[in-house]
C-alpha cells in the first residue's frame, strides 16, 4: 500500500482519555515526521469527555521529554463527526477504541447516506507494528513501565506506518 499521490496524509490518534496514549502517539509521530511533506494534519483526541481541555498526563510529557521531544503541547478533546472527513486515518490504541470508532463511522455514513469507505480509515495503530492486533495497554492505572512500553510501541508503529504508506525514501529516521 504505497500512496504516491501529492496530497499529504492526515492522521488522528485516539484513546479513551486523550491524556496518556494518544498524546504519546501524536508527540512521537510529529517528531518522526517533522518536515516530511507527505504528512499533513496530525492530531489526537478521546472517545470519552473525561479530561476535555486538560494537558497530557505528566508521565506522558516526561516520557516524551526524556526522549528529546520537548516542544509538544496539547489540550484533550473528544472526537467529533467532522474528524471522519478531516482525516485520512483514525488510529485507535485498543479494541475498545476501535469498537467505538467503528460504531461512530457506521452511524455517520448511515445518516449521510454515504459509503463508509468515503470516511476516514479506522485502524488499530498497532497493526503497523509487525503483529496484527497489537494493542497499547492503558497505562493510566497500570504498571510503572506502561509509558516506557507505550513509547517503544509508538516509535515502532510510526515507522511501520510510514514504511507502508509513504513513497519509498520518505521514511522516518529512528
Ligand atoms: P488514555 O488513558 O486513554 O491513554 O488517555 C486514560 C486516562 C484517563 C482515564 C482512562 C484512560 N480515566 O478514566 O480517567
Amino acid at each position: 500500500m504505497t500512496d504516491s499521490s501529492a496530497k499529504p496524509v492526515s492522521v488522528l490518534f485516539v484513546c479513551l482519555g486523550n491524556i496518556c496514549r494518544s498524546p504519546l502517539a501524536e508527540g512521537v509521530f510529529r517528531h518522526l515526521t517533522r518536515s516530511n511533506p507527505s504528512i499533513g494534519t496530525v492530531d489526537s483526541c478521546a472517545t470519552g469527555a473525561y479530561h476535555t481541555d486538560e494537558e497530557p498526563d505528566e508521565r506522558t510529557m516526561a516520557k516524551l521529554e526524556e526522549n528529546g521531544i520537548v516542544d509538544y503541547e496539547h489540550a484533550a478533546r473528544q472526537i467529533e463527526k467532522a474528524d471522519f472527513t478531516r482525516f485520512d486515518y483514525i488510529f485507535g490504541m485498543d479494541r475498545y477504541n476501535i469498537r467505538d470508532l467503528q460504531r461512530m463511522r457506521r452511524s455517520i455514513a448511515g445518516k449521510r447516506g454515504v459509503n463508509e469507505e468515503e470516511l476516514a480509515k479506522v485502524m488499530l495503530f498497532g497493526d503497523f507494528g509487525g503483529t496484527e492486533g497489537e494493542e497499547v495497554i492503558d497505562p493510566y492505572y497500570g504498571a510503572v513501565d506502561g509509558f516506557e512500553v507505550g513509547f517503544e510501541q509508538m516509535v515502532r508503529f510510526t515507522q511501520g506506518f510510514l514504511k507502508k504508506v509513504l513513497p519509498t525514501g520518505e521514511q522516518a529516521g529512528s
